[in-house]
């Protein structure tokens, strides 16, 4: 995957996605991140980027046409992107499934928003889709853009050591993740689920089930709607459920 990053604070941007798993996944050649300088795309001396509203008004608005020049430089080097994100919190929500999406995609670019605004030809014209990662505003889109990337790049084949940790996580099939323990057994008194310890595999994948079915009914019951769910758990759940509705009822 190739996957280029715009932004007018590109070390916010680069010494995370260095000290990350993503770096090292960089460094390996699995994915290629290039981290670019708005300001490397003005044409007058002081490398101006934004400028006032039109119609007026507090703040300063990005300007377009270096966001364009950066798309169009980007479009020459490394070929035609798939998908061109721009991060804003105006943007649909971004989430698992988006993360799914875009990292089957070949190159994406993503350019990062400012809280005061960014043109909006910029909206219509060149980005492809605004994505935010949720409902609060930052002074910047980098940080929105990490998440993505972080979240896309994790899903690429190779980036994360173990695939078949990505794929038994959460959200992947719309459950919470279940309890995780590691050595020792017993650490200031506090102890470990037994059938973890037990050896009976088949009852540990049960467990684990039950546990990740359970943790989503208590935090996040609206994702059980949507969530795929195998015969056991769907057991669990309707004993779950009922064991919920007698508690409300005694
Ligand atoms: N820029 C500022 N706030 C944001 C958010 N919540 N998501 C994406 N980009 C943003």
């Amino acid at each position: 995957m190739k996957l280029d990053i715009v932004t007018i604070f590109p070390r916010m941007v680069e010494v995370p996605l260095a000290e990350s798993l993503l770096g090292r996944a960089a460094a390996r050649g699995v994915l290629d991140v290039r981290v670019r300088d708005l300001r490397d795309y003005t044409d007058d001396r002081h490398r101006v980027v934004d400028d006032v509203p039109y119609g007026g008004g507090p703040g300063m608005v990005l300007k377009a046409e270096p966001l364009f020049r950066a798309v169009d430089a980007i479009r020459a080097e490394r070929g035609a992107p798939d998908a061109v994100v721009l991060t804003s919190p105006q943007g649909r929500p971004f989430a698992h499934r988006e993360a799914e999406r875009l990292s089957r995609l070949e190159r994406i670019v993503i350019l990062c928003g400012r809280y005061e605004g960014v043109d909006e030809r910029v909206r219509e014209h060149l980005a492809t889709e605004e994505l935010s990662i949720g409902d609060y505003v930052l002074t910047g889109g980098e940080l929105a853009a990490l998440v993505i990337a972080d979240a896309v790049a994790r899903l690429v084949p190779g980036v994360v050591g173990d695939d078949q940790s990505v794929v038994s996580e959460s959200f992947v099939r719309g459950l919470l993740d279940f309890p995780h323990y590691t050595r020792p057994a017993e650490f200031r008194s506090l102890g470990v689920p037994p059938v973890l310890l037990s050896g009976h595999h088949a009852e540990i994948a049960r467990w684990r089930k039950r546990e990740a079915v359970r943790r989503t009914l208590e935090r996040r019951p609206e994702l059980l709607a949507a969530a795929v769910l195998d015969d056991e758990e769907r057991r669990v759940l309707r004993e779950l459920m009922e064991t919920k509705e007698k508690g409300a009822i005694s």
